[in-house]
């Protein structure tokens, strides 16, 4: 069985180039780093502070943004010479399959979905919370059951989810000047929160910084994170352990720049341009969420903070219900950004794996009309729409966190691996400091996967099971790296 069969470089750039328009290179730094805050800034900072504050962190958790930024820069400075040198569809599936094998290729694409489908279900969700906080404003009380955290069946979530399936269907490009008027919108709102915010601090919000750990409930040992119970310490919340849980949470707040990885085949100059672009957007969210979050805590005892909308209810708590508005319609066209591109992400990487035959190639067909994977980005809209409207925010998020770090993982070691068997590559970017850099980047991801509940771990490692038989059940024996030629009545792709 040979389950490591590797699928080479040029092969995948040539699969790219048959099926899709070759790309103009118009993309400079400046456009990548607006691309990549637009992609970047959503749920994380808009809702996930709240929850993270109040539950784990407390004021610091301004040191656990720190944090997860220094792990994702690591991880970013890896993507880059990926992305600078397999410049096709498929994000860090791809990679795996020209450098580690099939199978490994396999397992990173089913856990894609985690960060991505899921991830623009988590996004969904908190776009409802926003929803219903902005009609809230407007005296509309939406029930608690059908929008918010505790909804039974979440509709906001789901009506937009299919609405943006829509709108990817037909092919609308998010073009440069769009995203440009969306992260205007974004920014303009984070710098509201903090300039406004910051008449409302009061320092004795700030008392304690790091609250002092307190034991969790016995009962709550699949709620602990993993690496608490592997060193046999007793479950805790907030103090230094609760600064690196909650780093591990709210990493959910930088994911989406590995999608800016992907425009590598549109950079002018990707040497420079992408390392570039990829940095400078992980520096301003970085500084960005720091400062917001900071004076957030300050405005309201952390242990008040509203888990669905902390920003926009901060400043209600404050009577300031006008800001609150003006922060609901930020987050509201923010966020929606966030949920097209991670489905959009989606789409590119399981459209490859159909491609490839690991899953039915027939939903891997363009449509002819608006060239887009209409098949698969519909059947992707439906179970994202289903996921949001039905699982509550705090659970599916930490199962986005877990995928992407392992992403994170698997691209760190396929750097050093590609270097040693492909030297001959031309690589625009390269990774500094190989194979150190790579290495402390996988320790660092491994570190905050540790630091994730152990209810996490044993719904991802249910998911990889999940996987690993449907490859063994379908893609193994179909795979188009072993079956090279076409079988007759294959369906075609179209252009
Ligand atoms: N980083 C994105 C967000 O926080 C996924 O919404």
């Amino acid at each position: 069985m040979n389950v490591f069969r590797t699928k080479p470089v040029e092969q995948s750039i040539e699969d790219a180039e048959g099926g899709e328009h070759r790309l103009r290179r118009t993309l400079s730094a400046l456009d990548l780093t607006v691309f990549g805050v637009g992609v970047i800034v959503g749920t994380g900072i808009f809702v996930l502070t709240g929850v993270a504050a109040r539950n784990t962190a407390g004021p610091a958790v301004a040191i656990s943004f720190v944090v997860a930024g220094v792990v994702c820069a690591l991880a970013a400075l890896c993507y880059a010479e990926f992305a600078a040198t397999v410049p096709v569809a498929g994000s860090a599936y791809t990679y795996a399959y020209a450098t580690i094998g099939e199978f490994p290729a396999w397992i990173i694409g089913w856990d894609l979905m985690l960060e991505l489908a899921l991830g623009a279900a988590v996004v969904a969700s908190g776009w409802s919370g926003y929803f219903a906080s902005l009609l809230k404003n407007f005296g509309v009380d939406l029930p608690p059951s059908l929008a918010g955290d505790h909804a039974v069946f979440n509709i906001p979530a789901a009506v937009i989810v299919l609405l943006l399936t829509g709108v990817l269907v037909a092919g609308i490009k998010m073009s440069i000047r769009f995203n440009g008027a969306m992260v205007a919108i974004k920014l303009a709102v984070v710098l509201l929160v903090i300039i406004a915010g910051l008449f409302f601090v009061k320092a004795g919000n700030y008392q304690p910084f790091v609250p002092p750990s307190h034991q969790l409930p016995p009962d709550s040992g699949l709620k602990a994170p993993l690496i608490q119970v592997l060193f046999g310490v007793q479950p805790v919340a907030y103090g230094i352990f609760g600064v690196f849980t909650a780093a591990a949470l709210v990493f959910f707040a930088y994911i989406g720049f590995d999608v800016v990885a992907t425009a590598a085949e549109e950079t002018r100059r990707p040497q420079r341009d992408l390392p570039i672009g990829i940095i400078a957007s992980l520096v301003v969210c970085t500084i960005l969420y720091v400062v917001v979050s900071l004076v957030v805590v300050g405005m309201q005892h952390y242990s008040e903070l509203s888990e669905s909308a902390p920003l926009a209810d901060a400043f209600r708590s404050v009577g300031q219900p006008w800001v609150a508005t003006l922060i609901s319609v930020g987050a509201i066209a923010g966020l929606t950004t966030v949920v097209m591109t991670l489905m959009l992400g989606q789409s590119r990487v399981l459209f490859a794996m159909c491609r490839d035959s690991l899953l039915p190639r027939s939903l891997a067909r363009v449509h002819p009309k608006f060239r887009t994977p209409y098949r698969i980005t519909v059947v992707i809209g439906v179970v994202t729409a289903l996921l949001s409207a039905l699982i509550p925010l705090s659970a599916i998020a930490e199962l986005v966190n877990i995928g992407t770090l392992f992403a994170f993982v698997i691209v760190a070691v396929a750097v050093v691996i590609l270097r040693r068997t492909r030297p001959d590559l031309p690589r625009s970017f390269r990774t500094p400091l190989v194979p150190l850099v790579p290495i402390v980047s996988v320790l660092a991801s491994a570190y905050l996967m540790l630091n994730l509940p152990v209810e996490t771990w044993i719904r991802f490692f249910v998911w990889m099971a999940v996987g690993t038989v449907v490859y063994f059940l379908y893609g193994y024996r179909r795979s188009r790296v072993a079956n090279p030629r076409s079988k007759p009545g294959e369906p075609a792709l179209g252009r």
